[in-house]
């Protein structure tokens, strides 16, 4: 690619705001790089949808980034990762693509000393197994015990961050998998990062808390570095948020994944 590709931003999707959480990691390891989010808030959520419409949606993004020119795509989404990510790689042709199971998949693995790790994510993911196939590849040797948590998503979107309700339902959730004695939990979707605190409370010290949004920063710097695509810090960061709805409460809901003002954020309509 010619020098200038460096500059061109990297293009980030998730199925609504909770991708955010991997862009606030990008945002803190790369500070350089110049960014595009694209949110389908219209139709979020993902996670109790069918494949096929997860695949046909996946598809409509990938290429909307692509004619934004994007270095490289990231599938922030764990939910789209897990059933849609050979629909993204057959559309980005030469264009890198990474997605947060195989970053969440391969942090868990390096940190796991007794193999036994846990996994919780929305209903497709967990039923798609992709968490649990990834990992075995990468050490057949290991147990993994999956739990789909579906009320997590409203619960963090209401902001119940520390509420009772929340923790009760953290506590019904995790009663199986901890039995098991897992030793590290992999936080499958987009909005769990923001429950650590409490899951680290439900779960114990003795559970390591696998962060996809932070892993795949650190995955995207050094395919970047690789790929010889890091940008050089000619000009300024940009950030782009683009959108197919803005509902209610979305600029709190989205700083509160992000961590810091959205500024200003696009509407397509599609
Ligand atoms: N972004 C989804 C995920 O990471 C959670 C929200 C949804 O169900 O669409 O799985």
């Amino acid at each position: 690619m010619s020098p200038s590709a460096c500059e061109r931003p990297i293009g980030v999707f998730d199925s609504g705001v909770g991708g955010l959480t991997v862009v606030r990691a990008l945002m803190e390891r790369l500070p350089l790089e110049s960014i595009v989010y694209f949110g389908d808030t219209a139709r979020v959520p993902y996670g109790v949808k069918s494949v096929a419409t997860i695949e046909h949606f996946t598809g409509q993004i990938t290429e909307f980034l692509l004619q934004c020119e994007v270095k490289m795509l990231i599938i922030a989404c764990n939910t789209m990762a897990a059933v849609a990510a050979d629909v993204v790689r057959r559309l980005a042709c030469e264009v890198p693509v990474l997605d947060v199971i195989e970053a969440g998949a391969r942090a868990a693995v390096a940190s796991s000393s007794s193999r036994r790790i846990g996994v919780i994510g929305t209903p497709t993911t967990i039923n798609s197994n992709a968490y649990a196939r990834r990992m075995h590849e990468l050490d057949p040797s290991l147990r993994v015990y999956s739990q789909a948590c579906p009320l997590f998503v409203p619960l963090v979107e209401e902001g119940w961050l520390d509420h009772p309700v929340t923790r009760l339902t953290a506590q019904e959730y995790l009663r199986p998998v901890l039995a098991e004695e897992i030793d590290s939990l992999v936080l499958g979707c987009t909005h769990y990062p923001l429950l650590k605190p409490l899951l680290r409370d439900v779960a114990g010290p003795g559970v390591r808390m696998i962060d996809s949004a932070l892993t795949t920063a650190e995955f995207a710097a050094e395919r970047l570095q690789r790929e010889g695509l890091l940008a050089d810090g000619s000009r300024r960061a940009d950030y782009r948020y683009v959108v197919t709805d803005v509902p209610l409460r979305f600029q709190t809901i989205g700083e509160r994944f992000l961590g810091r003002s959205l500024g200003v954020v696009e509407r397509v309509d599609w």
